[in-house]
């Protein structure tokens, strides 16, 4: 009999400690919920993907989005209770870079012909800087040939986010150094620009498998990495030569449509009415008949030269054009504007 009680209770004590694992396992069930809106880093580090080492340093004190903002749009934030003092005499970030999504597939943001339709569609400029829409999304900055650039520089920026704000301060923007508070403002400012789950280009399927497999602990590693395969980590940047032969070019048939976007978009964002440069352009005959000649000439105002080698900032003249890579500007659209100014000068 006493046997039998034994047994019956350590049955009973096993039904209860598999029924308690059960309930406790049923407790990790994670409840994640994702919309269209819910931020990108938000639902990967619910999923336990590693935290990227720009998280918010909240101890600063002054720091704030509304600063971050002011200093990245105006170059100063007295209003917001922050600076006093412009951040550069010659430009402001966005001079370079948008702030708004600017391609409409994430995963080819290395396209500047996608590009182009679609920061026209949504009036928005073509710029040689990329957007800081996605850049704490991001991982690896200053990617590809901008090691033969700024060289060493670019190491300690190529892996840290807070590196590669200050670098662009001085060198890109040519300005002072930022203070610390004021380089959490922005990074504060940057996390307002995170990638929302809407901006991936997810299917019904897509969306579908993501919303059953956070269900299970088990897949969220690879819910991690599925999600990651829907926008880069890193702004690829290939450097290109002008065409050797400058008469001939490219030797690809240029689309003056497609070339009045860009002078639109790209060019007159910084030269019209000397906004950011001293060289002025804009509709005048004059202006595209001077564009046109010195396209194929060995000189400083030859666009192949300026377009892919750029200018470089020299003391008493800080202002400088920065390069299209590859990936800001193709050789088709490089000819796209030759063929522009070549029928506006007529
Ligand atoms: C004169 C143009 C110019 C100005 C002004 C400028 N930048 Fe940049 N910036 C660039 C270029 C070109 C790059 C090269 C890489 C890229 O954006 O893809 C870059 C890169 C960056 C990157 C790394 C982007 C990435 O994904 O690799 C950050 C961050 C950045 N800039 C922040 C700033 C901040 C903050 C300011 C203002 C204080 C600023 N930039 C002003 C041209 C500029
Ligand atoms: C991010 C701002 C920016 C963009 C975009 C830009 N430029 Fe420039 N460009 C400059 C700056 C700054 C200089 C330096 C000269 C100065 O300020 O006086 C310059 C210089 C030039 C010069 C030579 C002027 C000289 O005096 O040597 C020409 C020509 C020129 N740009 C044409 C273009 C064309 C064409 C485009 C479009 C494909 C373009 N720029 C896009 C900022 C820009």
């Amino acid at each position: 009999m006493k046997k039998i009680i034994f047994i019956c209770s350590v049955m009973a004590m096993i039904i209860f400690l598999a029924s308690y694992t059960i309930s406790e396992r049923h407790k990790k069930r994670v409840n994640i919920t994702i919309t269209k809106d819910t931020p990108v880093q938000k639902i990967l580090t619910e999923l336990g993907d590693e935290k990227p080492n720009h998280v918010l340093n909240k101890s600063l004190s002054k720091t704030s989005a509304a600063v971050g903002e002011a200093l990245f749009t105006k170059g100063i934030a007295r209003k917001e209770g922050g600076s006093k003092k412009l951040q550069s005499r010659h430009f402001v970030c966005t001079s370079c870079h948008n702030i708004k999504k600017e391609d409409p597939d994430l995963r080819n943001a290395d396209d500047p012909e996608a590009r182009l339709k679609y920061v026209a569609k949504n009036d928005l400029p073509f710029l040689q800087g990329t957007t800081m829409y996605g850049i704490v999304d991001r991982r690896h900055y200053y990617d590809g040939d901008y090691y033969l650039k700024y060289g060493e520089n670019v190491k300690k920026a190529n892996q840290d986010l807070r590196e590669a704000i200050q670098l662009c301060a001085i060198e890109c923007a040519q300005g002072r150094e930022l203070a610390d508070w004021e380089l959490e403002s922005i990074l504060a400012y940057y996390w307002t620009l995170g990638l929302k789950m809407g901006d991936l280009t997810l299917s019904d399927e897509d969306w579908k498998k993501i919303k059953t497999d956070v269900k299970d602990k088990k897949k969220h590693g690879e819910v991690i990495k599925f999600i990651k395969t829907f926008y880069l980590e890193n702004s690829p940047a290939t450097f290109l030569k002008p065409p050797t032969d400058r008469k001939t070019g490219y030797n690809l048939k240029g689309d003056p449509k497609n070339g009045k976007l860009l002078y639109d978009l790209s060019c007159k964002h910084c030269h019209e009415d000397t906004r950011y440069s001293y060289f002025n352009l804009d509709d005048n005959p004059a202006t595209f008949k001077h564009l046109k000649k010195n396209f194929p000439k060995h000189n400083r105002y030859s666009s192949y030269f300026l377009i892919r080698d750029g200018t470089y900032p020299y003391y008493g003249k800080r202002a400088y054009m920065p390069r299209y890579t590859k990936e800001k500007m193709s050789d088709q659209q490089v000819e796209d504007l030759k063929a522009y100014f070549d029928l506006m000068s007529n």
